[in-house]
């Protein structure tokens, strides 16, 4: 007879994961930008981590122009440029490290959400 409980990683009842879960910004359905269907240019091909402290308000940077990513720094204003994306607020529930997105295309705003290990965006240019 096999024991689960002896090595339970690698029993097939184990529903834990050695990642820890994508976070989700509580904002989301508060401000109308995280709504936006396009996505900004790739800044980076990998995400960016950092302590973000709870309940404080950030601005992620969507449009990928940003010169302080991966926040924004106005940069979508410039009429010039003609840039369609806002910034992504959101905030955190708990004061810990997060990685963010610098790709711009995941899925998850502002967090990565692995979306860089697409081929496509790893064979892009930046
Ligand atoms: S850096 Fe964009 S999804 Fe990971």
């Amino acid at each position: 007879m096999v024991s689960t409980t002896r090595c339970p990683q690698i029993s097939r009842f184990c529903t834990k994961s050695k990642e820890p879960p994508i976070p989700v910004n509580p904002l989301k359905e508060v401000y109308s930008a995280n709504h936006q269907v396009e996505n900004g240019i790739i800044y980076d091909k990998k995400p960016f981590k950092m302590r973000l402290e709870a309940g404080k308000i950030y601005s992620w940077c969507l449009c990928g122009r940003s010169r302080g990513q991966p926040f924004c720094d106005a940069t979508h204003r410039n009429v010039y440029l003609k840039i369609k994306q806002r910034p992504i607020r959101f905030t955190v529930t708990e004061t810990k490290e997060y990685w963010l997105c610098n790709c711009k295309q995941t899925l998850n705003r502002p967090f990565c959400d692995g979306t860089h290990k697409r081929a496509d965006i790893q064979e892009k240019k930046v």
